[in-house]
């Protein structure tokens, strides 16, 4: 595979592993972080291709639009919107600012920078985008005892994700571009400790196997991969139980709320 990658956070994690990945396969890249040493030295590390280290803060407008403006002009292959902070905490509890940074960087930067490079996608007729998500998105009807993380911003950030990759899916597949929404459990990288939580003792994907899942997936042609989930057919039957439920709506008040 060559062409030019966007990926964002790929100074740590899930994101340096797709961004060595396709630095392996001979993919040019633009690498969007804040720890430019992080950068700089996965730039080293890949001397025959192009890496473009980006420092930016994808929670703020002006990080996202320097990305944007890297990507600007540029035959864009593949963009991974990748970088992500969760803040797990009671809800009440969730300082403005980090619900800021969460929203940021987990939902606005990824639609605004699909936003800029998507156009020129469409125009080439090729393109793909993926977005990493979560199993959390799915956790929404889950009581505290199934699920403790306090989780309510990010799970529905994820959600979020979800919806926007399926409908985009729907939208620019007729224009040759595939998109794709990576939903793994819990993963072995810099995520949970940096938010001062230790998981070390709890079973844990490699990002290197997240990786290996979302290429292949991309392969099968999937928008919603799923690295852990080995009963292929369950999340299918939950997008059939959404589009049943959507196509069930009726303008008629339903009878059980009819006084
Ligand atoms: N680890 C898990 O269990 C897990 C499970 C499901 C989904 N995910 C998702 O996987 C994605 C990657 O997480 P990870 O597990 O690889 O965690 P990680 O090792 O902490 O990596 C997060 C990456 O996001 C970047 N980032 C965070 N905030 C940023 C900001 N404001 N501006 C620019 N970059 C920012 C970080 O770079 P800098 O700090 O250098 O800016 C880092 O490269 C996240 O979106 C997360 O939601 C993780």
């Amino acid at each position: 595979m060559t062409g030019l990658a966007v990926v964002t956070g790929a100074s740590s994690g899930i994101g340096r592993e797709y961004a060595r990945r396709l630095a392996s396969q001979g993919m040019d890249l633009i690498a969007v972080g804040r720890r430019r040493e992080r950068l700089d030295e996965l730039a080293s590390e890949f001397p025959a291709v192009r890496v473009q280290a980006v420092v930016a803060d994808l929670a703020t407008r002006d990080g996202i639009g320097q990305v944007a403006a890297a990507a600007a002009d540029q035959p864009v292959t593949m963009l991974v919107n990748n970088a992500g902070v969760a803040h797990y905490k009671p809800f009440a509890e969730l300082l403005q600012a980090e619900a800021e940074e969460l929203v940021g960087v987990k939902v606005l930067a990824p639609t605004l920078l699909t936003r800029a490079i998507a156009p020129g996608m469409i125009e080439r007729g090729a393109g793909r985008i993926v977005t990493v998500a979560g199993m959390i998105a799915f956790s929404g009807p889950a009581t505290l005892d199934q699920v403790p993380l306090r989780r309510a911003v990010y799970a529905s950030s994820l959600a979020y994700a979800v919806a926007l990759s399926q409908t985009l899916h729907a939208e620019l597949s007729p224009h040759g571009v595939q998109v794709q929404v990576v939903c793994p459990g819990v993963v072995a990288t810099e995520f949970h400790e940096r938010q001062g939580m230790d998981l070390s003792a709890v079973p844990r994907m490699s990002a290197a196997d997240v990786v290996t899942a979302s290429l292949h997936g991309l392969d099968l042609g999937e928008t919603v991969t799923a690295p852990g989930v080995e009963q292929q057919d369950l999340l299918a039957a939950v997008f059939e139980a959404d589009l049943a439920a959507f196509g069930a709506q009726s303008p008629e008040l339903a009878a059980r709320y009819r006084p």
